[in-house]
C-alpha cells in the first residue's frame, strides 16, 4: 500500500472508532449496539455506502476546538434492505452523547435531500443527548433545519424513526413528524422535558421510564407505533416493515412472491361470528386468515386495541387493514381509536397502499369523557381520512355496522369501491333494543309489545339485505370464500384512478 492509501485507511479507522473503545464498551454494557453495528443489522450485508465520514464540527467555545471526532456523532449514507434503496442515519452515542451540532444536523439534512430527490425512504436511528450544549443556538438551528426537511419529505418518501437511546427536548419533534416511531424496551425514552425539570416545575416525581419509556408511549401516549425487546429484534422488525412499503409517493409498494393460493377457502370463517350477537370474537383471526401466508405487521398494537391497524399482503400486494376489534370495548369507535385509524388511513393513502376495512362496530362510545374530550372532532378525523382517500378501498361488514360508525368505516357513501357483507351483518341506525325504546316509547310498560317490536325491528334490519337492496353493499358473500373475493376485488382495482379537486391542502380537523 502507498503511504497515501494507508493514511486514508488510518483516517477511516479513526472515524469508525467513534468516541473510542471505552465508550463503545460502555454502550455495549447497557445492552446497546453502536451506530455502525446497528446499520449492519438493518441493512443488507455489504450494502452500506457512507457519506461525510470525515465531517467535523466547527465550534470553538468551551474548549470544543480541541475535541473533534470525525463524523461528528452521526453515521449517514444509504444501503439496501432486501435489495431496495434506503437512506439512513444513525446517531453515535459514543461521540459527545450523540448530541446534535450544526454539522451533525447538516449531515442528516444532506441524506434527506438525497432521499427526496432519488425517491427512497429515510430511516433514522436516534440515540442522542439532544442539542449539543456547547454550540447553543447553532444546534437549535440545526434541529429546525431537520424539522423543516421532515415536513417537506412527509407524504413524499416514507420516514421511519427508531428510538434506541435517549431522545429528549426538541429532539423528539423530528421523530414525531415522521410516519412511524418504534422504540427499544428498557433502553430508550422520549420526552420534551426530563424527570428533573418535571420535578422542579410541577413537583411530580416520575422516572424516565414512566415519563417516556416504550411502555408509556405504546400504551398511553400513542407517540410510538411499537416496541421490541432489544436492538437486534427492533432492527429486524424494521426490515420486515420496510418490505411492505413503497419507496416513494410515485411508486407502488413492491409485489412480493407469494405461495398462498388466492382461492384458499377457510371453512372456519363460516363459524367465526358467534350465535349470540353480543359475544365477542377476535378480528385478528380473520385478518390472519385473509393474509398471504398469515403475515400481518401490526401498527400500534398496544394502543386503542378496539381498532386494529397494520399491513398484510394479498396476492403479493401490500394492503393496509383497518378493523374494529369486538374483543375490546365491543369494537366501539372512540377518540383514541379514531385518531389511530385516521393516521393509518392517511399514511396508506399518501403512499398508494390499498385499504381493507373490516367492520363490526356498535357505534361511537357515548359519555361525558368522550364528548368533553372532543369525540366529534376526533371522530371526524377518521371520517375525513376515509372520505379524502383515493386509493382502492374494499370494505367487509362482518357483523354490526351501526349509526355514524357505519358511514365512517369506508362505506359506499365515502367512495368505497367494493363493499361486501357477510350474511351475519346487521346494518342499522342502532341496535334493536335502543331503537325500539325510542320509537315505541309509548309501549315501554308493555313487555310483550316491546318484545314484538324488537323482533320486527331485528327481522327488518339485523341483516345485510336492506343495504344490499339499495346497492350500499355490492354483494353478500360466504365467509369461507372471503379471501378469494377480496383478492379479486383488489386485483380488479389495480388500475383505479381517482383525483380530488385541486386545493393547496385540506383542513383536516386536527
Ligand atoms: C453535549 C453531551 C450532551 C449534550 C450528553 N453529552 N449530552 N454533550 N451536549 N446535549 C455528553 C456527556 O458530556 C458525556 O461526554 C457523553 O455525552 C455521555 O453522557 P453521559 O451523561 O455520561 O451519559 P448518560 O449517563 O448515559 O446520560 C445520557 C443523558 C445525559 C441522559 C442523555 O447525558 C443528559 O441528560 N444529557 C443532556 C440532555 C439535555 O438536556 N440535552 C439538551 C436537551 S434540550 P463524555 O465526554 O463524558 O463521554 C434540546 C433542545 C433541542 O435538545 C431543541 C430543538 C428545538
Amino acid at each position: 500500500m502507498t503511504v497515501i492509501t494507508e493514511q486514508l485507511e488510518a483516517r477511516r479507522e479513526e472515524a469508525r472508532l467513534g468516541g473510542g473503545q471505552k465508550r463503545i464498551d460502555s454502550q455495549h454494557s447497557k445492552g446497546k449496539l453502536t451506530a455502525r453495528e446497528r446499520l449492519d443489522v438493518l441493512l443488507d450485508e455489504g450494502s452500506f455506502e457512507e457519506y461525510d465520514m470525515f465531517v467535523a464540527h466547527r465550534a470553538v467555545d468551551f474548549g470544543m476546538d480541541k475535541i473533534k471526532y470525525p463524523g461528528d456523532g452521526v453515521v449517514t449514507g444509504w444501503g439496501t434492505i432486501n435489495g431496495r434503496l434506503v437512506y439512513v442515519y444513525a446517531q453515535d452515542f459514543t461521540v459527545l452523547g450523540g448530541s446534535l451540532s450544526e454539522t451533525h444536523a447538516a449531515k442528516i439534512c444532506k441524506i434527506m435531500d438525497m432521499a427526496m430527490k432519488n425517491g427512497a425512504p429515510v430511516i433514522g436511528l436516534n440515540d442522542s443527548g439532544g442539542a449539543r450544549i456547547q454550540e447553543g443556538v447553532a444546534s437549535l438551528g440545526g434541529y429546525a433545519d431537520v424539522f423543516q426537511k421532515n415536513v417537506l419529505a412527509s407524504g413524499v418518501v416514507p420516514q421511519i424513526s427508531v428510538i434506541m437511546g435517549p431522545c429528549a427536548g426538541g429532539a423528539v419533534y423530528s421523530p414525531a413528524m415522521t410516519d412511524f416511531i418504534f422504540m427499544v424496551r428498557d433502553t430508550s425514552y422520549m420526552f420534551v422535558t426530563g424527570p428533573d425539570v418535571v420535578k422542579t416545575v410541577t413537583n411530580e416525581i416520575v422516572t424516565a421510564e414512566e415519563l417516556g419509556g416504550a411502555k408509556t408511549h405504546t400504551t398511553k401516549s400513542s407517540v410510538a407505533d411499537g416496541a421490541y425487546d432489544n436492538d437486534i429484534e427492533t432492527l429486524r422488525q424494521m426490515r420486515r416493515l420496510y418490505d411492505f412499503l413503497p419507496l416513494n409517493n410515485r411508486e407502488k409498494a413492491p409485489v412480493r412472491p407469494f405461495f398462498d393460493s388466492p382461492d384458499r377457502e377457510e371453512a372456519s370463517l363460516d363459524t367465526l361470528i358467534p350465535a349470540n350477537p353480543n359475544q365477542p370474537y377476535d378480528i385478528k383471526e380473520l385478518i390472519v386468515k385473509l393474509a398471504d401466508e398469515g403475515d400481518f405487521f401490526e401498527i400500534q398494537k398496544d394502543f386503542a386495541a378496539n381498532i386494529v391497524t397494520g399491513f398484510v399482503r394479498m396476492e403479493g400486494q401490500t394492503v393496509g387493514v383497518v378493523a374494529n376489534q369486538p374483543l375490546v370495548l365491543a369494537g366501539v369507535l372512540d377518540i383514541a381509536s379514531s385518531r389511530k385509524a385516521a393516521r393509518f388511513v392517511r399514511f396508506c393513502d399518501a403512499f398508494s397502499i390499498p385499504i381493507l376495512t373490516l367492520v363490526d362496530v356498535p357505534g361511537f362510545l357515548p359519555g361525558t369523557s368522550q364528548e368533553l374530550g372532543g369525540v366529534i372532532k376526533h371522530g371526524a378525523k377518521l371520517l375525513f381520512a376515509y372520505g379524502e382517500a383515493t386509493v382502492p378501498k374494499v370494505t367487509l361488514i362482518t357483523r354490526k355496522a351501526y349509526g355514524g360508525a357505519y358511514d365512517v368505516m369506508a362505506s359506499k357513501h365515502l367512495r368505497g369501491d367494493v363493499n361486501y357483507a357477510w350474511p351475519t351483518a346487521e346494518i342499522a341506525v342502532m341496535g334493536a333494543k335502543g331503537a325500539v325504546e325510542i320509537i315505541y316509547r309509548q309501549d315501554l310498560a308493555d313487555a310483550e309489545k316491546i318484545a314484538d317490536h324488537t323482533k320486527n325491528y331485528e327481522a327488518r334490519f339485523a341483516n345485510p339485505f336492506v343495504a344490499a337492496e339499495k346497492g350500499f353493499v355490492d354483494d353478500v358473500i360466504q365467509p369461507a370464500e372471503t379471501r378469494k373475493r377480496l383478492c379479486r376485488a383488489f386485483a380488479v382495482l389495480k388500475g383505479k384512478q381517482l383525483e380530488n379537486p385541486w386545493k393547496k391542502h385540506d383542513n383536516l380537523p386536527l
